[in-house]
């Protein structure tokens, strides 16, 4: 892969962005928006230094409503869409989303909040029929690790009846993606799940998606789990399968990966000495910026914290470890989970001996999965807490997105000798 070009293209997506963004707006008002000192908007204009490029889909938004990407951008579409961070990734790096598919009404909330799109978003995606859904280059689907039932069955053939995979397709959306891949044929598509697909019923399950994916759909897939620990401070290990049409030379193995735990919490943790950025969208909901605290109502009651006491002892005199996982600064979290709005027992913040230990704020949950402080969250912290749970390390698919992007590019694939054939 040529890492200088894919920086430059990310640059250059990021400063179109922020181009177009200033024929509609002042600068103070774009520093307005970002929440930063108008002084460094007009550095980037005058290209003394970089936006980032996590700041593409903020710029995006600005933008006229349904504005379209770049020349020589790449069109993708977002399945499973949840809130947005596997497009956030693929926008990083020139992406158009075309189509997006997500049934859950307050993750479109959260969605339409952050992404401005021309197309609305579809619902149930068993129901949308593939012909509907434009051609893209790219498919993203982190589709739901549900209970899969497919052991043993071989998938021989299966293309060839006339509802696709109509055998295994119960209860199982992996089947709805590779109903779309086999009518839209995407040059590549990414797919994001938990680490356990690949042990699930002994390896069976992952097995019929590989040979779906590679036998059945033709496609060369490469796959690998990855920690975000890499990123933030957060141990999240997901399997990512990166699928493409014709074989290419991409190597998992070529993304740069900084040392687990070069990311504590402190760097997510709302900072009580001042420098705490005002974020004029969350209005104070999270932090009293007066008192320089995190607002009381993330501390745990009395009754909550010593319910989780009594419950973790119980399971530690049985053995089990404990039930609650309690954090400070220098320390890297465990997996946030969907349940977090629960009772947030597995990142429990320590808040000295004097106070009960706290929740992390929606705010610090959505900087452990890597989103940016642009990113709006309009919805209760309740939905809140299981939409980032549910959600991706955005740092970690934009490694990827980067690492894909050289092939993902109408005529790159076309002009390109095949360089390796890599499916493993
Ligand atoms: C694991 S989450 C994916 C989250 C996403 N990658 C993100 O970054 O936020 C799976 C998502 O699929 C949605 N979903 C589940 N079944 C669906 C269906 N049949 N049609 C459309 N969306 C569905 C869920 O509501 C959930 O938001």
């Amino acid at each position: 892969m040529n890492a200088t070009l894919t920086l430059v293209n990310d640059q250059n997506t990021v400063l179109s962005y922020l181009d177009e963004a200033r024929k509609h707006h002042t600068q103070a008002a774009l520093a307005k928006y970002l929440d930063i000192d108008v002084r460094t908007i007009r550095r980037w204009e005058t290209r003394q230094t970089p936006p980032p490029a996590y700041l593409a889909h903020a710029l995006q938004q600005l933008l006229p409503f349904g504005n379209d990407s770049p020349a020589g951008a790449f069109d993708f579409i977002d399945l499973f869409a949840g809130i947005g961070g596997l497009r956030n990734a693929f926008e990083q790096v020139g992406g158009r989303c075309v189509y997006t598919s997500e049934w859950d009404s307050y993750a479109q909330k959260t969605y339409a909040e952050n992404f401005r799109d021309r197309h609305p978003i579809a619902g149930d995606i068993t129901q949308v029929d593939a012909a509907d859904i434009p051609d893209h280059d790219v498919l993203l689907a982190g589709f739901p690790c549900q209970p899969f039932s497919i052991a043993g069955v071989s998938k021989k053939n299966a293309l060839g009846k006339k509802h696709g995979f109509a055998c295994e397709t119960q209860g199982t959306l992996f089947f709805d993606v590779a109903r779309i891949i086999e009518a839209k044929r995407p040059r590549a598509f990414l797919l994001e799940n938990v680490k356990n697909l690949v042990s699930h019923d002994q390896g069976r399950t992952f097995d019929v998606i590989r040979r779906t994916l590679t036998h059945d759909l033709g496609y060369h897939i490469h796959y690998r789990v990855i920690d975000g620990a890499h990123f933030v401070p957060q141990h999240r290990e997901r399997i990512l399968i990166a699928g493409f049409r014709e074989p290419v030379a991409f190597d998992f193995d070529a993304l740069p990966l900084p040392p687990k735990g070069s990311h504590t919490l402190k760097d997510i943790l709302h900072r009580t000495d001042g420098s705490e950025p005002v974020l004029q969208w969350d209005e104070g909901r999270f932090f009293d910026h007066k008192k320089k605290k995190v607002q009381d109502k993330y501390t745990l009651t009395d009754n909550l914290w010593r319910y989780l006491q009594n419950y973790a002892e119980k399971h530690r005199l049985k053995g089990n470890g404990f039930g609650f996982g309690l954090v400070k600064p220098a320390d890297v979290a465990r997996t946030l989970s969907a349940r977090y709005y629960k009772d947030g027992s597995e990142i429990l913040v320590y808040q000295g001996t004097r106070k009960n230990p706290r929740r992390l704020t929606p705010r610090e949950c959505a900087r452990l999965m890597g989103y940016p402080d642009t990113f709006r969250i309009p919805v209760s912290d309740t939905r809140a807490y299981k939409q980032f749970g549910n959600s991706v390390v955005v740092d970690v698919m934009s490694h990827v997105a980067k690492l894909m992007q050289p092939m993902l590019e109408p005529g790159i694939l076309e002009t390109e000798a095949p360089l390796r054939y890599a499916t493993r």
